[in-house]
Order: C-alpha cells, then structure tokens, then sequence
C-alpha cells in the first residue's frame, strides 16, 4: 500500500477526513472542493464483457497446479508498484506467475493477489483486488497512486470477474495465514510455477507468433531508419528509441532492455548503455523483443552491416555463427535434452575457431568438458533458454526439467550462438579484434520438429544485404 494511499471507502467526505496535503507544494482542498468535487458525474459503464480468449487456458493452467498441491493454501501476488524515485515509479506489470495463472496481462491492477483456498477436491480460487472507489471518498480525488480521478478508471470486480472467468473480491479481504504457500517465498511453488511454462498451450503459441511479429517489424524500422541512424551522433540510442516506437504501439513495450551494440560493443553480451555511434563499415547487434498485452515476448537479435554490405572477415564470422544456429536447429526435435542444443552449437563453434588457428588445443581437447573450454572464450553465454511470458522464462524449473530435460511438443526456445572478438583480444589476429556476431531466433517444437517462429526475419549473411539493400534503395 503507497504511502499517500487513503482506506476511506464508503465514508462521505468531509474536509477532516481529506488526506493531508502537508507537502512542501501541495495547498488542502478548500472547502469548496470538497463540497463539488464528489457530484456531477455520469453514472459508470459497468460493462461485463465476455471472458477473454485466454480465460479457459489459464483456468487449465490453474487446475494443473491446484493439483499439484492438494490441502494447500496457494497465494499469488501480482505485485505492487516499484519506485524509480521520490513519487515516481516504474511502469508495473504483473508477475509471470500471477499472469499466466490469471490471464491478465499489460492491464493487471497492481495489488492484486490470486488465492487458492484447499477444498476438499481442489482449490476454490479467488482474485482479490482494489475494487473501485466511490466517487466521495478521497481515494477518488486525492489519492495520485490509485484514485481514478488521477490514473484512469480500473474494472469493477464483477467485471473482472466475467473477464477472466475467476471469482474475486476486494483486495481488504485478503487473509493471508502463516502456513500460506506463496510465491517467491516458497521454493517448491516458485518451481511448480516455473514448471508449469515449459510447454506452451494453443493461446500461448498464438501470442509468440504476434510477439515475434512485431518484432519483426520493429527490425524493419530499424533497417529502413539506418541513414537517420547513422547521422545521429548517439546512434544506438536511435536504435533503440525506434525499436521501443514499434513496441509501444504494437505491444506493451519491449520485453527486456535492448540491446543495439555497434561495432566493438556487440562483444560486450550485455551492452544496455547503448551510447555510442554507428558507424559504417561495423556491423550492429542488436537484440531485441516486443512484448505483447499479455505479456508474451519475442526475444531476437540480428547483427547487420552498417553500411549494408559485409566485409569478408565479417561474413565469413557471420556465416559461422549462422552455420552454427542452422547445426543447433536440426539437432531440436522431441524426446532429445535441452543440452544437446547448444552441444551441436559448440561443436561447430570450436571446430571452426580452431580451423581460423585461434585455440592453443585442438577442436577435440577443447570439446572436452572437463578439460576444454577454450573455445568459450569467444562465446561464453549459453546457446538456448526457455522463452515465453519471461525472456528467461521457466527459470526457477528444476535443471532435470530444463537443462537436461528432454524437449517436448510446445516448448518454446531461442537457438542464438554468437561469435564475440573483444576489441582488446590479443589472442585473436587484429582482423578479428572489435567484430561480435550473434543471430538469435525463438523455435516452437512441434510434433514434428522445430519451427522457426523468426524465420520471416532475414537471417543469412545474403538475405540481410538484400534487406538493407531494399529498405534503403
Ligand atoms: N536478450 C537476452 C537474451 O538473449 O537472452
Ligand atoms: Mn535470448
Ligand atoms: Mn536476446
């Protein structure tokens, strides 16, 4: 509960029971306020609206783990708002589990808690949230954090209620008891949660198109702004506004922080800062991914030739990579581990970093998993993770689950090696030295194999040329 948040519901309001406006910029309502600001309203469309497509998933999702835990009490916060500073906060958005559970997304009211209460057979499930304040109480008015006055309207319970197909009840009714099960507090249903993502249902698979789709065109914007790009002195911060451009008003925003690394940055895995130039005759990574309203996320990176055409020691790195994610690509289909993905990554990884003269061993020694590694060095990051309502999602499942879990019909993963030459590498010859290459796409395993949901993005060294090519001509 915010600080300035005000329990007043019901009561009529009076100039005594207004919050205390005794900041240093903030004057008391007058009375005259008080005495107008609660009348001469409109009555409120209190529309019911039909359960949304993915209330009857997620109530499959919530039976999946109701039975997991008979005689139980589950709770499931969304969680509140964070503070950025002083009154500021950050955008919310609800907890993985919360949403997955309740199939509230990008709208979720932040507060909110899901309770699975024991019954003899199962759960009875509840979603406690805010209701809705009466326009006299000082909620409505006063109230910067919550009042609809200041942030908007919010849904009244029933409607939530019809929404997502869940009972609910005011969020002051929540009773939470010391032998509650909850999440991120317990460990063994902070893993079933997790758990619970590794496959996907028809709903999810859906979002994953539309998020890889409007990922998509978010690297068509890119490509096709690279002029205006080049020209701005802080060109990756150009990048990066105009990916978030496509993710606002395509999605909810971007699924994690972008990353649009030029020339020796692309070496750094985590290059956020996003600071410096783009400069032609580089090549730019950039890794990105729209998040949708509810809260699925595409997780892509390409790597292109700023001036649109790839010198040879960046094609011929770009290539590998790519020969590289195409080896891990036919290595995916059911019932083979999760680990055999980047295994057939790394295979191609320190062969053709041994064949360049890079590796003091040979490909074998350095294959070795005791032993070797050497190889690593030039790519340190793993090859795949899970990836769905998280970029990394599932990350509490067990590793039997995970790592070294089988892969089954609706997974959903990304295969993305990468090639990286820090620019200070004195192990690598000078050509080398400043060039990171990663390609990174989401794969849906199917019955009968892998898709490549990211496919329709241009992946090979040549498709990217023609893309520059076309978007710039
Ligand atoms: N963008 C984070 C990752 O590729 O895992
Ligand atoms: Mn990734
Ligand atoms: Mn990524």
């Amino acid at each position: 509960m915010s600080a300035n948040e005000t329990d007043t519901s019901g009561a009529e309001a009076t100039v005594a029971d207004a919050p205390a406006e005794n900041t240093n910029r903030r004057q008391p309502f007058p009375r005259g306020f008080l005495e107008t600001i609660s009348d001469g309203w409109a009555d409120r469309e209190e529309a019911v609206p039909q359960p949304r497509a993915q209330a009857p998933f997620a109530a499959a999702r919530r039976s999946r783990l109701s039975a997991e835990f008979p005689g139980r009490r589950l709770v499931i916060p969304a969680g509140s708002q964070k503070q950025r500073s002083n009154d500021t906060d950050y955008p919310f958005r609800a907890h993985s589990a919360f949403s997955h559970l309740t199939g509230w997304g990008s709208d979720a009211v932040p507060d909110s808690v899901l309770v699975f209460e024991p019954t003899s057979n199962g759960h009875d499930v509840t979603l406690y949230l805010r209701d809705r304040a009466d326009r006299t109480t000082p909620e409505f008015y006063a109230d910067a954090a919550v009042g609809e006055f200041w942030i908007g309207p919010r849904p009244a319970l029933a409607a939530v209620a019809t929404d997502l197909g869940i009972a609910t009840a005011h969020l002051a009714d929540v009773e939470l008891r010391p032998d509650d099960l909850v999440v991120d507090s317990d460990a063994e249903l902070t893993r079933a949660v997790s758990e619970l993502r590794l496959t996907k249902d028809a709903y999810e698979v859906e979002q994953m198109h539309l998020a890889v789709a409007a990922t998509g065109r978010g690297f068509d914007d890119i490509v096709a702004d690279m002029p205006a790009i080049i020209a701005t002195p802080r060109g990756e911060r150009a990048v990066e506004g105009v990916f978030h451009l496509r993710a606002r008003t395509d999605g909810n925003g971007v699924g994690y922080d972008t990353i649009a690394a030029s020339g020796p940055h692309a070496c750094y895995l985590h290059w956020t800062r996003n600071d410096g130039p783009v400069v032609p005759g580089d090549l730019i990574l950039i890794d990105a991914g729209v998040e949708v309203d509810s809260l699925y996320t595409a997780d892509i990176t390409r790597t292109l030739p700023v001036s649109g055409r790839f010198t040879d020691i960046q094609r011929r790195i770009y290539e590998t990579v790519r020969e590289a994610a195409d080896t891990a690509f036919a290595a995916a289909r059911p019932g083979v581990t999760f680990r055999s993905i980047h295994e057939a990554a790394m295979g191609v990884i320190a062969r053709r970093v041994a064949d360049w003269g890079l590796l003091p061993v040979s490909a074998e020694e350095a294959l070795d998993a005791d032993q070797g590694g050497q190889h690593r060095r030039y790519m340190v990051h793993g090859t795949s993770h899970h990836l769905g309502i998280d970029v990394h999602d599932c990350a509490q499942a067990r590793r039997e689950m995970y790592y070294d879990g089988l892969l089954e019909p609706g997974m959903v993963f990304t295969i993305e090696p990468g090639l990286y030459f820090q620019i200070d590498d004195l192990t690598v010859p000078e050509e080398y030295r400043g060039i990171g290459v990663r390609i990174e796409d989401d794969i849906l395993m199917t019955d009968s194999g892998p898709v490549n949901l990211s496919a329709d993005i241009p992946r090979t060294a040549d498709e990217i040329e023609a893309w520059i090519a076309r978007a710039t001509a």
